[in-house]
């Protein structure tokens, strides 16, 4: 009987551990869901304190200013335009319209897929701290604009919050929020407060300077992890009501570089020289014999997809072989993914050092100033060099995608660096932070030419300048044209220029068209 008793009692708390389980893993909160909507955040709070266009003021007369009208900026862009010097310097038509590259039967299904995908970008990317918030006149509620950010799961004090009147009614304050809960670190006399550890907290006093001190004792900690997102924060009284955000993110973690302090520049500890061949292993061993010349110890990385390698000797040199003909930037994505200095140099296979060819003035601008990248400049022919300085603008297209304009030239000189400027594209010679251009990274897609691309990409995130007085030269463009071409070099004409276009001429712009949702470029 005994024995049947404590079986059944033993059984009955094996049920309860296992019920007071289950409760635990379906207590709420626990499930989050991250997953695309159609719409993020509630219309309401989207356009919270904004008036309608016109509104209670559209009678009153006006004179519109039509210059200034036209540079607004608007959900329209197109790409029609003159026929430019550029256009005509590039050889190319001055408007390209990018959706006629995919096969018009293919047209209208490409469109709707990228639409898709632009959408989860734009969900994956902002979050409410984007949205526009109003502060509304007349508001006796005191409260941050901007700036308050919570790390995941912790909490803060919310500063800033007071009521601003001298009502002797019953005052009452409403907190609420979406992501996270309130409390109060300390509880102040004749207030009462209701929802404490809750989305919705209530403060009310009769004595509005007992309210103020309760207020700042409010605090919100994130319930939900979601990081580099936002909650938006309503606050409300009987009459009044207000929003602000509160940003949710983990701090930005630094990648720092620890270089020992020595007198001047040590370029061998700075900096790495990344390059990619093919075909042109003549070219090559010119660049390093030249490299030699000047610095015998930097590091020298190589990508190389070559078919039959022929293995670079020498110290300091890292030769990494690829499938055959894997590409471009392909290559130039291997050679960066593996430099462990600050900085990296960027040369083609075919450059050629020379006395001028500084790299501690690069160097020097990097340390000195809060560029990225600096481009140089490449000599052609001893009296014409290049820099190829471009400044590129998106402007906005409404659905059918934005615009992506072309300029020649730059923003502005750099203070200090009376040869140097501040642009959006440079040359293929250049300097950058290595962790910055490993964040863009290059679209191995593009397998023969490419070199504006990856200045798309990283239009926003790479601070960009170029120096016209750190050259180097370019060998290619040296040979006089009478001089018969060699074998490996007729190959890689037709494997780069020729068959390249054959593989998908039209792969740019569909990259264009697609992965950054530009519907035309224009060379203005
Ligand atoms: C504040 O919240 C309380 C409790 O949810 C509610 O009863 C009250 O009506 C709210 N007051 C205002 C001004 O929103
Ligand atoms: C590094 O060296 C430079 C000159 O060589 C000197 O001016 C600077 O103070 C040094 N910095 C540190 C942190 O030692
Ligand atoms: C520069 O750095 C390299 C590598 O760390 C080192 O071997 C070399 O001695 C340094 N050169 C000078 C001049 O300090």
């Amino acid at each position: 009987m005994r024995a049947v008793k404590k079986k059944s009692c033993c059984l009955g708390l094996m049920c309860l551990l296992l019920v007071i389980f289950i409760l635990y893993c379906k207590q709420p909160g626990y499930i989050v869901d991250i997953s695309y909507k159609s719409e993020r955040i509630p219309r309401n709070l989207l356009e919270y304190g904004l008036e309608k266009p016109g509104g209670q003021f559209s009678h009153i007369p006006h004179k519109v200013k039509n210059t200034v009208l036209r540079r607004l900026t608007r959900n329209d862009c197109n790409c029609e335009g003159e026929e430019t010097l550029l256009s005509s310097f590039v050889g190319q038509d001055a408007v390209t319209q990018l959706e006629l590259v995919f096969d018009a039967a293919k047209r209208h299904e490409v469109t709707q897929r990228r639409e898709k995908e632009y959408q989860h970008f734009l969900q994956r990317t902002r979050s409410s701290a984007d949205t526009l918030l109003i502060a509304k006149a007349n508001s006796p509620l005191e409260y941050p604009i901007q700036g308050v950010e919570v790390r995941p799961m912790k909490t803060i004090l919310i500063p800033g919050l007071k009521l601003q009147t001298k009502s002797h009614h019953l005052l009452e304050v409403n907190l609420t929020a979406t992501l996270g809960t309130f409390d109060v670190v300390a509880e102040v006399d004749e207030v009462t407060i209701e929802g404490a550890g809750e989305m919705h907290l209530s403060l009310s006093s009769s004595q509005v300077d007992n309210l103020n001190r309760q207020l700042q004792f409010v605090t919100y900690t994130n319930t939900v992890f979601n990081p580099n997102t936002a909650d938006t924060v309503l606050l409300k009284t009987d009459r009044h009501q207000a929003a602000f955000t509160i940003k949710i993110r983990h701090p930005v973690i630094p990648k720092l570089y620890n270089v020992e302090n020595q007198s001047g520049y040590n370029i061998s500890d700075l900096v790495t020289i990344a390059t990619k061949t093919f075909l042109r292993y003549d070219k090559l061993r010119q660049l390093i014999s030249s490299i030699r010349k000047y610095y015998p110890s930097v590091t020298i990385i190589i990508a190389d997809d070559n078919s039959d390698t022929q293995k670079i000797e020498g110290a300091f040199i890292d030769q990494y072989f690829m499938p055959f003909q894997k590409g471009w930037f392909a290559g130039r994505n291997l050679a960066v993914s593996q430099v462990k200095t600050k900085y990296l140099l960027w040369v083609d296979d075919d450059f050629i050092f020379a006395s001028d060819t500084k790299l501690e003035k690069m160097v020097d601008v990097l340390e000195k100033t809060t560029l990225d990248l600096v481009g140089g400049s490449v000599r052609e022919i001893t009296t014409y060099s290049a820099t190829f300085l471009h400044k590129l603008s998106v402007e906005q297209g409404g659905k059918e995608g934005d615009c992506l304009i072309i300029h020649r030239g730059y923003y502005h000189q750099v203070e200090g660096f009376p040869n140097c400027f501040v642009t959006d594209a440079t040359i293929n010679f250049f300097m950058a932070r290595t962790e910055k251009v490993q964040q863009v990274g290059f679209d191995p897609h593009i397998t023969r030419q490419g070199h504006l691309e990856f200045f798309v990409d990283g239009l926003g995130l790479l601070h960009i300048g170029s120096c016209s007085d750190v050259m180097i030269d370019h060998a290619s463009k040296i040979t006089m044209p009478w001089r018969k071409k060699s074998e490996s070099e007729q190959m890689y004409h037709r494997l780069r220029y020729v068959q390249g276009s054959e593989v998908d001429g039209n792969l740019q712009n569909k990259l264009f068209y697609f992965k950054n949702r530009f519907k035309c470029i224009r060379y203005g």
